[in-house]
């Protein structure tokens, strides 16, 4: 047990028993290129912790691309993402680069580490937005706003290192609420070659999609569809820090 009350398993004794599947998930054996990256990477112990059970073990998240777990690197709690046998892609180093990017910008969790299976990064300690957002906790119309904007800044710093995210139309699974505000994830579909559209698809998600625009209209963020669309189509044209700014002014009525 460490200091905060968790339990790690050490990646040995993961590989000598059945959970040794969840490293090559959905898969049934480990191979040794995983196993040696693993051992490269500075990957200790495993914890059976996480909001997502999967094969009887808590992991932090399931996606298409990657299975995450919550590992011990040099006595730190973090997120290892474990690139799924039957995902699309062969390789995580381009999540790798376009995580890398993003970081330039303070998005996203910092990338500690990559291997072609492995992704290691700071673990986002929170809760998704949109469970945030149900959540019975009280929170004030001011931390709201702020929670938002930071999400849009986020979108539109990584406009500007021309990046597209690419999964921001489902910003409620790819977004963590932490004490410190909202954080980014997932740069498995992120792209330097398409045209970035953070910030458009981003606005359309939050303010006009069917899952979180309800839950912001009792708090008055419901801003009229057709003002915005013109300055979304400006901001488009000119993707400048005062188009992005009077986007904001009338999404929030300041
Ligand atoms: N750094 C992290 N810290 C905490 N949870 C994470 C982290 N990265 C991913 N997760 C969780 O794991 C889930 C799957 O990760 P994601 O990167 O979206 O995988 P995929 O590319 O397969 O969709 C996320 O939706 C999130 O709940
Ligand atoms: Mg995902």
């Amino acid at each position: 047990m460490d200091s905060t009350g968790l339990t790690a398993v050490s990646v040995a004794e993961i590989l000598q028993s059945p959970h040794q599947r969840l490293l090559a998930y959905p898969g049934d054996v480990v191979g040794c290129d995983r196993i040696s990256e693993l051992a490269d990477l500075g990957v200790t112990a495993i914890y059976d912790w996480g909001p997502k059970q999967i094969q009887s073990w808590h992991c932090l998240g399931l996606g298409y691309c990657g299975l995450v777990l919550l590992v011990q690197c040099q006595g730190q709690q973090i997120a290892l993402k474990v690139r799924r046998t039957d995902a699309s892609h062969a390789s995580l180093a381009q999540e790798a680069s376009m995580l890398t990017l993003a970081n330039t910008q303070q998005v996203g969790p910092q990338l500690l580490g990559h291997s072609p299976n492995f992704l290691l990064m700071d673990y986002v300690m929170g809760q998704p937005l949109l469970a945030w957002l149900q959540g019975t906790h009280s929170w004030t119309r001011a931390t709201l706003q702020s929670h938002l904007t930071q999400l849009l800044w986020q979108a539109f710093q990584l406009d500007q290192v021309g990046l597209d995210h690419g999964n921001l139309r489902c910003v409620t699974a790819h977004s963590i609420v932490t004490s410190q505000g909202p954080v980014l994830l997932d740069f498995s579909s992120a792209s330097t070659t398409r045209r970035p559209a953070n910030v458009t698809t981003l606005t359309q998600g939050l303010f006009w999609g069917t899952t979180i625009a309800p839950l912001l209209v009792p708090h008055w963020f419901h801003p009229d569809i057709q003002p915005c669309i013109e300055r979304l189509r400006r901001y488009k044209h000119h993707p400048t820090t005062k188009s992005f700014q009077r986007l904001l002014d009338l999404l929030f009525d300041r």
